[in-house]
């Protein structure tokens, strides 16, 4: 439609929400279905928190804030940064935005010039390429293969740095793979970066308290102190607290950087949320136990998806170390045809078939940028994985 941005064909609609809400479509008609497409903590927000949030609302806290966030909510940041990350980020070089989603998209738009190549390591979250193409830049899609945990490598980056690279972007733990970045990964990839001073480095490290098995997080700016000028360190409070629908997510970088996120905020949205800002003072300065006892739930639920799923004939599921996603691979399912006889050509297809069969809502791995995979959010409860993997298991048997 003519009346449109041209800018909106250059982007499509999330794979991940279409999958979710076709989901819920078929639940609302009566079908038993079971959604493993979202990527939010099954878990309720900690009754902590809500207290804080309320006490806010009493206490008439419900007014316009400065527009990158309360003084408050910067020092617990800040605190926080210093806490597990030995990163120091004073309250200028910190910004506050409605979801760690909107921190991402302020910074691309405030950086991106047309034909600015943005590195993204694939299989990525879905949104990154889209918000460079929204922003008028070029994503520059490297593979990190199976046969390396679904990471990249100190190669691969570097054959993909141009004159043009303006960002490289990490997610560790990633989603969708779950994979980790070790410390040893991680000093591998900066020793590339820091030839090449043009590129920076936007490094999303949404699920970091998401980590299994003793492996331990380690983000880029506080491993090579020499890239922190150049680094945006993203973070946030939905996934760790279980605080997805409260939109807070928040970053620390360099001072230019972080003031020319708040301009473009301030000609949007401006503060996030006052109440929810509170919430997060909390969250971050308030007890931290559960976050532990949280991610040893993941874990077992991990290694009951990671176990049922390579019993699955022609599935492989490799063990991821966080997050809580597995990503395995359909590739023994193609060529086949399932009991409702569908040949299965693509991931797409799996998908499809799966859901329209067995009532299981998955996501294919294509739409992150891999195929032929899928994506299995494991952030539900144990009864209805076990059920999902279940039913995995039979569809897959009974392909011909
Ligand atoms: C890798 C990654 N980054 C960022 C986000 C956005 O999180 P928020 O809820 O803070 O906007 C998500 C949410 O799914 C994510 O998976």
């Amino acid at each position: 439609m003519a009346f449109l941005a041209d800018s909106l064909a250059r982007i499509k609609p999330s794979a991940t929400i279409a999958v979710t809400n076709k989901a819920r479509e078929l639940k609302a008609a009566g079908r038993d279905v079971i959604g493993l497409g979202a990527g939010e903590p099954d878990f309720d927000t900690p009754e902590n928190i809500k207290e804080a949030a309320i006490a806010a609302i009493r206490e008439g806290k419900t007014k316009y804030t400065a527009v990158d966030g309360i003084p408050e909510l910067k020092a617990a940041i800040s605190a926080k940064f210093k806490r597990e990350n030995n990163l120091t980020y004073a309250p200028n070089q910190i910004t506050v935005g409605t979801g760690g989603k909107q921190v991402l998209y302020n910074a691309l738009m405030a950086t991106l010039n047309p034909g600015d190549e943005v590195i993204i390591p694939a299989p990525y979250w879905v949104s990154y390429p889209e918000i460079v193409a929204l922003g008028g830049g070029t994503p520059v899609e490297i593979v990190g293969p199976q046969s390396s945990g679904f990471k990249i490598g100190p190669e691969a980056l570097e054959a993909a740095i141009t004159p043009k690279t303006k960002w490289l972007i990490l997610n560790s733990p990633s989603n969708p793979s779950g994979a980790g970045y070790t410390r040893t990964e991680l000093r591998a990839l900066a020793d590339v970066l820091l030839k090449y001073p043009q590129v920076w480095i936007m490094t999303d490290d949404m699920y970091e308290h998401l980590v299994f098995d003793g492996f331990e997080f380690s983000t880029i700016a506080e491993v090579e102190p020499k890239l922190y000028d150049r680094t945006l360190t993203v973070n946030g409070v939905s996934k760790a607290y279980a605080m997805t629908g409260w939109r807070i997510g928040y970053a620390g970088g360099p001072v230019e950087l972080i003031k020319a996120i708040g301009t473009i905020q301030s000609q949007s949205t401006s503060n996030p949320s006052s109440i929810s800002q509170w919430a997060a003072v909390e969250a971050l300065n308030g007890p931290q136990d559960y976050i532990p006892k949280n991610a040893e739930i993941f874990k077992k639920r991990r290694d009951l998806v990671v176990s049922m799923l390579n019993q699955a004939n022609g599935i492989v599921c490799p063990n991821p170390e966080g997050a809580f996603y597995v990503f395995p691979s359909c590739a023994g399912t193609l060529g086949k045809t399932t009991a409702g006889g569908k040949l299965l050509k693509t991931d797409e297809d799996f998908v499809t078939a799966l859901l329209e069969e067995e009532g299981v809502a998955v996501v294919q791995g294509s739409a992150f940028g891999l195929a032929p995979y899928f994506r299995i959010s494991y952030a539900t409860s144990t009864e209805a994985l076990e059920e999902a993997c279940t039913r995995i298991q039979r569809f897959c048997g009974n392909l011909r």
